[in-house]
């Protein structure tokens, strides 16, 4: 908790360490109440530091030893400070030992050591360790770890921590002891333990170079019947890191261990991955088909930080990004590579920029706006970002289309060649991926350093007389808080130009050199505005361009909306048919809003014979797509996602439009949505594939807007899906549905729903945040639904199902003109403040956005920040995301 005003640290300010850490030995005497840690370890002074003293950190400890090689320090040879253990001028060769205690029973931040459901488990990324000992807890101090654990037997059977188990035996009292050690060098955040009550499952696994490893999914028990799926995904992770980018598994060991109190998604500890529960367990009565793809795409994703991490770390945590963006880069194009067909990765393509949209570029617009590689934070927890992760990705995509596959595996080989076992910045991945393939990517560095999303615009010219076509490009960027002035981007476009039969048009560009001419071909945009010409154009075409969304730019490019009709028809890029059929949707959605603010009335006469119900009706019906596409195709933007494309943002004009326009898709299509229904049933036995989730994904669409008509035929529908749904997807679509109608099995749905999987805490979470983002549930039914038992703040999965899903899922709800919304959230922002700051900064991250909203708003909005900024104690996590929000 702040005790005074919180420290900005800054990027430039990066100094080496004064000590380097060569081993570390730690003794863990587990007890909920108060475990004693001992920790020894070797030091050697850095001759590339300017420092002399050894500075230490530590939080929430109480230091009950220290002895420097061998004796006590005195008062004299060291101070301890707020946060900070400096030892005064230490020898060049310092053994430090430190006992300290803490307290994980009572440790409700669920960072460093805590206790959920009666076992122990660690969270030390970013700054978690420093509150298990005191440490040089930054992640350039790299030092090999023996840890041995000491624990009462029968509450605590089973003892995990990083690398190989090297012994173990009892020690009498009723208790054990194990001891790991983790044979390669690691920074501090990726330190981990587990203890407790846990079963898994496990399996002895081949290596393709023909080494035997052991895997393991820990679990409560009772849990067994859901560990399948996160074990397949374990080893389609490790065959597809070495068949895509030759990287082994470098341990006899890897283990993934579910808990349900976590702060994320899951964590990347050597050896020793640790997942929230929502990552794990799966089977068809519990999971969805997107809990599924989750598990597959989080198992991936930490194990391939193993190398893109784990073995090349970051230098510092302004370079997280390095680490981040690269291995969900590498989740999505796994998920992509596991799916296997060109329209499946399509599928995933949209998928994840929908996610950009949706997430990051109102982030790259708001007060909180940073660039990849951030200049200051105050709290690193809140730079856990979608720009971090999500943008991250997409920077590391672009060299990949700059570079070809090959090329970018050679940059990924240079990386790794070049830096394995060291803590290295952004700038040295961008230098390994140059140097690989002899380009200069100097200008490619503003991806990283500059923040906000660029503006591409797009003007076209043909001259018939000369059969050339011009394409000039012009970018621009807007300011972001600290960056006013922008350069000009390195800006790989993706274009493909259509003729009149829809077909591509082969490319020639005058000036080059081209041994054929391809249907696609990646511009470099590099200046603010470049012209490129093609040659030997027969006809006036239509341009495809940013296919595949080849950067993370908005694009500003003039169609009518039979061009848009007709590329949702016909382009060969299925990214760019779905954004045609986004952009239909979008330019009638952002009329018809025009049209409400204005006190006109939306008419379906209008839209029924409109180019969208047209173009709707025909992908609705093209039985060459698949099922998955045309469910992301039918799906009209979300309100999120068309908010940002308003000057003053009108939630509720936003709401009336998207609902009218899926009524009047609801009936215009109705007979093509009862066909689509019945021809996308999955009987049988449940499969969570990508051909049947998508066949599911498109009924269960289908199903919602048939519901959309609110009558018997409709109810009827959905409730003899709830009632003989054999999987969890169609049950909570039959029930969402029951849920946002009149049914009059609605509450007997609801009610019958929680009595049946009480006992499946990440069910009764769906169950909470169906209801949470219902569009008849108001601010008070949310504090009806706080009350019930089932409810809690204390654990973030079901802080997250009730609460944030009501802000930021159920915004003409959460945007009640009285402001009670706004209030709801202060209140809740501080309870969780007290609680855990970092899922508290989460939640209130959901004002930021506060100047696009009307003035009548705004005020409200603005009221509720003040009150939360003018809470006492706030954690520096809340006051950073506060004060910018605030001030930005
Ligand atoms: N490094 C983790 C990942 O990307 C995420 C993470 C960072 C995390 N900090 C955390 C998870 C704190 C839990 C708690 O996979
Ligand atoms: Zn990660």
């Amino acid at each position: 908790m702040r005790t005074d005003t919180p420290q900005t640290i800054y990027r430039k300010d990066y100094t080496p360490p004064s000590y380097w850490v060569d081993t570390v030995e730690m003794g863990f005497d587990l007890d909920p109440e108060a475990t004693h840690v001992a920790t020894r370890m070797t030091l050697r002074r850095n001759p590339d530091s300017p420092n002399r003293n050894l500075v230490l950190v530590g939080e929430s400890l109480r230091l009950e030893q220290l002895r420097m090689n061998g004796k006590d320090l005195s008062k004299r040879q060291y101070a301890l400070g707020r946060g900070t253990l400096e030892i005064f001028n230490p020898p060049d060769n310092v053994t430090l030992e430190i006992e300290t205690v803490t307290h994980p029973a009572m440790n409700t931040s669920l960072m460093g050591l805590y206790v959920s459901n009666g076992n122990f488990f660690t969270q030390c990324e970013a700054e978690g360790f420093r509150k298990i000992t005191y440490f040089p807890d930054r992640p350039d101090v790299m030092a090999k770890y023996t840890v041995m654990l000491r624990a009462d037997k029968e509450k605590y059977p089973v003892l995990l921590s990083n690398g190989n188990l090297i012994e173990q035996g009892d020690i009498g009292d009723g208790r054990h002891y194990a001891v790991w050690e983790d044979p390669f060098k690691k920074p501090s955040y990726l330190f981990a333990l587990v203890a407790g009550k846990l079963v898994c499952q496990e399996e002895t696994y081949t290596l393709k170079s023909g080494r035997e490893v052991l895997l393991q999914v820990w679990v409560e028990d009772g849990n067994l019947d859901k560990t399948q799926h996160a074990m397949d995904s374990l080893k389609n992770s490790i065959r597809w890191d070495e068949e895509r980018f030759g990287l082994e598994l470098d341990l006899d060991r890897f283990m993934i261990v579910a808990v349900s109190d976590f702060n994320m998604g899951a964590m990347e500890n050597k050896g020793l991955n640790i997942f929230n529960t929502k990552f794990v367990l799966a089977n068809p009565r519990i999971a969805t088909d997107t809990d599924y793809a989750g598990i597959e795409s989080v198992v991936g994703h930490e194990y391939f930080h193993n190398w893109t991490g784990n073995r090349v770390t970051c230098r510092d945590w302004f370079q997280l990004s390095l680490k981040e963006g690269l291995t969900v880069f590498r989740d999505q194009e796994f998920s992509a590579d596991l799916i296997g067909t060109d329209s499946g990765r399509a599928v995933k393509r949209i998928e994840d920029v929908r996610v950009l949209r949706q997430a990051q570029f109102p982030e790259d617009a708001g007060p909180m706006a940073h660039p990849v590689r951030p200049d200051s934070y105050v709290e690193i927890n809140n730079f856990y970002t979608v720009t971090i992760y999500e943008k991250g990705a997409e920077v590391v995509r672009m060299y990949q289309t700059l570079l070809g596959r090959d090329g970018f595996r050679k940059g990924m080989d240079l990386y790794f060649e070049r830096h394995d076992g060291q803590a290295v910045e952004c700038d040295d991945f961008r230098a390994a991926m140059a140097d690989a393939n002899g380009r200069d990517l100097k200008q490619f560095e503003l991806w990283y350093s500059q923040a906000g999303t660029p503006r591409l615009k797009v003007d076209t010219e043909y001259d018939a007389d000369a059969q050339t076509y011009a394409v000039t490009l012009t970018q621009s960027c807007p300011p972001t808080p600290g960056q006013a002035e922008k350069q000009p981007f390195h800006i790989p476009v993706a274009i493909g130009l259509l003729d009149a039969r829809g077909k591509d048009m082969p490319l020639r560009l005058e000036g080059e050199q081209q041994d054929e001419a391809p249907a696609t071909m990646v511009l470099e945009l590099t200046e603010a505005t470049q012209t490129f010409r093609f040659k030997q154009v027969t006809e006036r075409p239509v341009p495809s361009v940013l296919r595949g969304f080849s950067a993370p730019v908005v694009l500003d490019i003039a169609y009518t909306d039979d061009e848009l009709a007709f590329l949702m028809a016909n382009d060969s890029d299925a990214f760019n048919r779905w954004e045609a059929g986004q952009r239909l949707a979008m330019r009638r959605m952002l009329a018809l809003t025009g049209a409400v603010q204005n006190n006109q009335a939306l008419s379906d006469a209008e839209l029924e014979e409109g180019t969208l119900n047209d173009a709707f009706r025909a992908a609705l019906n093209d039985e060459a797509l698949d099922p998955a596409f045309r469910e992301l195709a039918l799906t009209l933007p979300s309100e999120t996602v068309v908010a940002e494309q308003m000057d003053v943002i009108d939630p509720h004009a936003i709401h009336a439009v998207r609902r009218f326009l899926r009524r009047s898709l609801a009936s215009s299509l109705r007979g093509d949505w009862m066909v689509a229904y019945q021809a996308n049933r999955t009987p049988g036995t449940y499969s969570p594939d990508a051909i049947a989730a998508g066949k599911r994904a498109l009924k269960n669409l289908a199903l919602s807007y048939i519901v959309e008509n609110d009558d018997a035929d409709a109810h009827h529908l959905a409730q003899t899906q709830y009632d003989n749904a054999n999987n969890m997807t169609d049950r909570i679509a039959a029930l969402t549905a029951l849920a946002n109608s009149s049914a009059p099995g609605r509450a007997d749905a609801l009610n019958s729903f929680y009595e049946e999987f009480e006992q499946e805490a990440l069910v009764v979470d769906k169950w909470f945040a169906l209801q949470a983002m219902s569009r008849t549930t108001d601010v008070a039914a949310v504090r009806a639904l706080m009350k019930h038992p089932a409810f809690t703040l204390k654990n973030p999965n079901r802080a997250r199902s009730l609460i944030f899903s009501f802000c930021n899922g159920n915004p003409s709800q959460f945007h009640a003109v009285d402001g009670s919304g706004y209030q709801f959230w202060a209140e809740q922002v501080i309870a969780l403040n007290a609680i855990n700051p970092q899922v508290a900064a989460r939640l209130a991250r959901t004002l930021d956005r506060w100047r696009k909203y009307a003035p009548a708003l705004q005020e409200k909005m603005h009221a509720a920040l003040k009150k939360v900024a003018a809470t006492k104690e706030l954690s520096k996590d809340v006051l950073e995301v506060i004060t910018k929000s605030i001030s930005n």
